[in-house]
């Protein structure tokens, strides 16, 4: 018998693209980025941290330095760091961070994250910090990168080799990684006991199956919410807490695979500007999950539907409420505020490629994008 070996399709694993590949992926990144890191004795367990519990109980003030996609993992943990751990954090871009002169002491940590491992401007910023006293705190994909070995301590994101230049899966990876952290530093400064952390590790856990779960059941509706915005000039992405750093990274992937013009605005500063754009047919995307800021939001869509805006939300299982403003939903399973992006980011990464694909673009390979950025 004669067996047809298409090796380009073995390399993407029977899937189309790099990119689907990657996202359908990210459950298992989920599962392996948390392997061991729970103790029995209720403690995250962060052993290639490189800094003692001393040490990171002197910390009092946290900047998250990244470039791109990272950055937005950075976005997500700002919320979770100040919540559980009550430490005032950062985030800013790299290219930002190493030129201006932030307030770093050695109590300040520093935490670099960077898939590839060696992005100039990051890098830059993490030899900066050190020469002004911070300890760094790398999180990377790669073994052995640049990040890795000039912070005093690493997380590895566990994503596996990452080849779209759009990225997914090591975003997930980040975000969960970065996540460890914040629980982390709640328990050093007391304020997460072991009962709580273990509530939180398994819902974080949780989120592998959620993931999954958008991936079996939401295809069709991302479709059809993918046909709906295609052919616009230019889309809206709009969320508010944590749905707001969900749509920064919306925004930025289809900008990257579709060349559509978008941009992402925190919901309630709509009115001071970008509601001027909206005029009938106009998309605008919405990360609309349940959450104590969803009435707020409703209310924000509202007034884009009036203006004839053509609204595609992101919302929780069971939320009969947003049909009535939404003209495409797309259902993710419900999870607790902190672990939300996890979950919420997979269909608005699927909705990018499925833009892209009508738009007849390569996904995998973006014009003037590169994969890593070595470069100033
Ligand atoms: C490039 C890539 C992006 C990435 C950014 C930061 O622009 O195309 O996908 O988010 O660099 O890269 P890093 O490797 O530091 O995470």
């Amino acid at each position: 018998t004669h067996i047809d070996w298409d090796i380009d399709l073995a390399e993407k694993g029977g899937y189309p693209d790099f990119m689907m590949k990657e996202i359908y992926e990210q459950p298992r990144v989920v599962r392996d980025t948390l392997v061991g890191r729970l103790s029995g004795a209720g403690e995250i367990d962060i052993d290639e941290l490189g800094l003692s519990f001393e040490e990171l109980n002197l910390v009092d003030r946290v900047y998250i330095i990244a470039c791109g996609t990272s950055l937005h993992a950075g976005l997500i943990a700002k919320n979770n760091i100040e919540s559980w751990a009550r430490i005032p954090c950062e985030v800013e871009a790299a290219s930002e961070f190493r030129y201006r002169d932030a307030i770093i002491t050695p109590s300040t940590l520093v935490v670099a994250v960077s898939q590839s491992g060696e992005t100039a401007d990051t890098l830059a910023a993490i030899r900066d910090a050190r020469i002004k006293g911070a300890k760094v705190f790398g999180i990377t994909n790669v073994v052995g990168s640049p990040v890795a070995r000039e912070s005093d301590g690493v997380i590895y994101t566990k994503a596996n080799k990452e080849i779209a230049v759009a990225s997914t899966k090591s975003f997930i990876g980040q975000v969960v990684s970065l996540t460890l952290l914040a629980m982390l530093l709640g328990q050093v400064k007391g304020r997460l006991t072991p009962g709580q952390t273990r509530m939180l590790f398994r819902d974080l856990g949780d989120t592998a199956g959620y993931i999954q779960k958008v991936l079996d059941t939401q295809s069709a509706a991302i479709a059809e919410a993918a046909a709906a915005c295609a052919h616009a000039s230019s889309a809206l992405f709009v969320g508010r807490g944590m749905g707001a750093a969900v749509s920064f990274e919306g925004a930025l992937k289809l900008k990257e695979v579709s060349y559509l013009h978008a941009e992402a605005y925190a919901a309630g500063e709509m009115k001071h500007g970008p509601i001027a754009l909206i005029e009938p047919g106009f998309p605008v995307i919405a990360v609309a999950t349940k959450s104590a800021v969803y009435d707020k939001l409703v209310s924000n869509l509202k007034e884009c539907e009036a203006r004839g805006a053509k609204i595609i939300a992101v919302a929780t299982e069971g939320d009969e409420e947003i049909g009535r403003i939404a003209d495409h939903v797309i259902f993710v399973p419900k999870t607790c505020e902190a672990f939300m992006p996890i979950v919420a980011t997979v269909p608005l990464q699927l909705l990018a490629r499925e833009v892209a694909l009508m738009r007849g673009c390569d996904v995998d390979q973006p014009r003037n994008l590169a994969k890593s950025v070595t470069v100033e």
